[in-house]
């Protein structure tokens, strides 16, 4: 959340750090800035809202600077305004942070009693008085920099520039991601590999706690004790391409639509001679319990696999929401492997979780979409999903990479305990056949619009399936809440007159889930309870559940597929009718209100 840019050069950095922005936008977007500084003056523009809206203002108001700092802010503290917006400066210093500072109210109070004035709500404004206060105590930037980080407690990540010190800049990360671009007579900061992948390939990611001190042409990195370290330079392998629209006009749209390429591209990645293999080293048959921890659509695909990894490799697993598990501490067994899912590999939940784990003594694997992600560099194995960037806010074809990869491990399972498993060429033949269900299924879009608008404008919908389609449910709902800022819930089936079913009357639809699969018959018996409280079915199943074509307000027939993959491709008509319905809702859908595509605050 909030992505950080910076640029020391010999030219000018202003159409640069905005294009960085640009790129960063998906961490946050109620508003943004870029501070640079020329002829001995920070110079600041700052606007409420989307990166375009600083672009327009720079236009109107041109700046030019061979150093500068932007933001792209996630409000944590304070709304979003103007005053709010960073970067935050005073006379001589220009910052900005990603993070959260938790001990801000008391050096806030303390500055404040010295005299200090506040222009902002933000926690992050005490870290340029603090720098200021420390230079004008005589302290040189350097000093003034380490002193100010010292005091800070909580997850950030910081740039630092001074007015007068036009070939000097000082960051420093605890918590929060930040990445160095070795340039030639040029240094970069970014909060990611792609927002710097423009300007150079050479890439050194910082350690919880390193300060950088950054010249054009030089740079030093101290570590958490302030002893002087070397970190690896990695040679980046993100292009910075594939992350146009292209002929779509949401990256939404266009994410769903490259699914079957997705799937395709995953078989032909990890099935070899006819045989899904992920080829992680791990003993399986001396494992005693996977546990996953992710947050959101990462934690609703672990909760689908949960059900194939219990019910068909037989290997105990729980399912954790990493911002839970990682305060519970629950005791974990040496014998046990954690997944870890995360599509971004930096949310901060996921992360704290991972390294929980790894101080219990289990084996890590990360299921990332983003490799070069500090969830990939930490974790034990990296199985990259390989789903290609995903920029739309609300994740689509990760999920359903997630799906796959987790079907492969369940087998690799399989195999190490020597468990024979009759139906495995089944699944395998259906699998292959995936990609062209999916785009069949794409065909059908229109009739998953009428759908959305006839949900389109409802109070409360509720999401309904078993076993794995229960997980499938709870993704549908997050999608179209998240969306189209409608209130919709997931539950089991078969949990329904536990409760649930008091919402049911003839104002509530339900989308119903219902594939061919062994839980068919007790479906039908919930459905039945559903109709005859008169709830407003949309029924999406198989064909056993044709029967309640002329009964339900919508029957949606899916392709006959093998249940056990089913999951996957039921997970389309969920993400079409929740874009369908944001579009009717006049929702922003790539970057829904409130929402970042990477949490990287707790
Ligand atoms: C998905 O549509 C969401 N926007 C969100 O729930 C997301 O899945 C969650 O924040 C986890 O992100 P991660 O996979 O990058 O860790």
């Amino acid at each position: 959340m909030c992505g950080i840019i910076g640029i020391i050069s010999n030219q000018d950095t202003v159409s640069r750090l905005l294009s960085g922005l640009k790129s960063l936008e998906y961490r946050g977007y109620d508003s943004a800035g870029i501070a640079v500084i020329n002829d001995r003056h920070i110079h600041l523009r700052r606007t409420v809202g989307k990166i375009d809206a600083l672009v327009e203002t720079v236009g109107a108001h041109p700046l030019s600077g061979s150093i500068g700092i932007g933001h792209s802010r996630w409000a944590t503290h304070g709304g979003s305004t103007i005053q709010n917006a960073h970067p935050h400066i005073t006379d001589q210093v220009a910052i900005v942070h990603n993070g959260i500072i938790e001990n801000h109210r008391n050096i806030r109070l303390s500055l404040e009693k010295k005299g200090t004035s506040f222009s902002s709500e933000t926690d992050s404004e005490v870290i340029v008085h603090l720098v200021t206060g420390y230079l004008n105590q005589g302290l040189d930037p350097e000093q003034a920099a380490f002193k100010t980080f010292e005091q800070l407690e909580g997850a950030y990540a910081v740039a630092v520039i001074f007015r007068d010190f036009d070939d000097l800049m000082i960051c420093s990360r605890k918590g929060s991601p930040l990445t160095l671009g070795l340039g030639k007579a040029e240094m970069f900061i970014g909060s990611d590999a792609l927002s710097l992948s423009p300007f150079t390939h050479d890439l050194v990611y910082l350690e919880e706690g390193d300060i950088a001190v950054l010249k054009r042409d030089s740079y030093k990195i101290y570590d958490q004790n302030k002893v002087l370290v070397e970190r690896p330079v990695t040679k980046s392998q993100i292009s910075g391409e594939g992350v146009s629209k292209g002929k779509y006009p949401h990256f939404m749209l266009k994410e769903i639509y490259e699914q079957p390429d997705v799937i395709r591209r995953i078989i032909q990645k990890y099935v070899k001679g006819g045989v899904p293999c992920v080829g992680l080293d791990i003993d399986w048959a001396a494992v005693d319990q996977v546990t996953f921890v992710a947050c959101g659509t990462s934690f609703y695909a672990a909760q689908i696999a949960q059900n194939w990894f219990e019910g068909v490799a037989k290997m105990s697993t729980r399912v954790e929401v990493a911002s839970e598990f990682r305060y519970r501490q629950p005791p974990l067994s040496n014998r046990g492997v954690t997944i870890v899912i995360s599509q971004s590999g930096e949310t901060a939940d996921t992360l704290a979780a991972l390294r929980y784990a790894k101080s219990e003594g289990q084996t890590v694997i990360a299921l990332v979409n983003v490799v070069e992600s500090t969830i990939a560099r930490e974790s034990d194995y990296v199985v990259p999903i390989s789903a290609g960037p995903e920029i739309g806010v609300a994740s689509t074809k990760a999920f359903t990479a997630q799906l796959l990869i987790l079907i492969f491990i369940c087998f690799d399972i399989l195999r190490s305990k020597k468990k024979d498993f009759p139906d495995f060429a089944h699944i395998l033949k259906a699998l292959k056949v995936l990609p062209l269900a999916f785009e069949k299924l794409l065909l059908d879009r229109k009739l998953l619009q009428q759908i959305s608008q006839k949900l389109a404008g409802n109070k409360s919908i509720i999401f309904l399936g078993r076993g794995a389609m229960f997980g499938v449910a709870l993704e549908g709902a997050l999608k179209l809440k998240e969306l189209s800022y409608l209130h919709a819930e997931g539950a089991p089936s078969g949990e329904l007159k536990h409760g649930p079913i008091a919402l049911v009357d003839e104002h509530t639809p339900i989308i119903y889930l219902m594939p061919d699969d062994v839980l068919v018959e007790k479906n039908k018996s919930n459905l039945e309870e559903v109709m005859a409280r008169k709830g407003q079915v949309y029924l999406i199943g198989g064909a056993s559940a044709s029967i309640y074509r002329e009964k339900v307000v919508h029957f949606f027939e899916m392709p006959d597929l093998d249940a056990f993959c089913a999951p996957l491709l039921y997970t389309l008509p969920m993400q079409l009718i929740a874009y369908e319905t944001a579009l009717i809702e006049g929702s922003d859908v790539d970057q829904p209100r409130n929402l970042a595509k990477s949490v990287t605050v707790e």
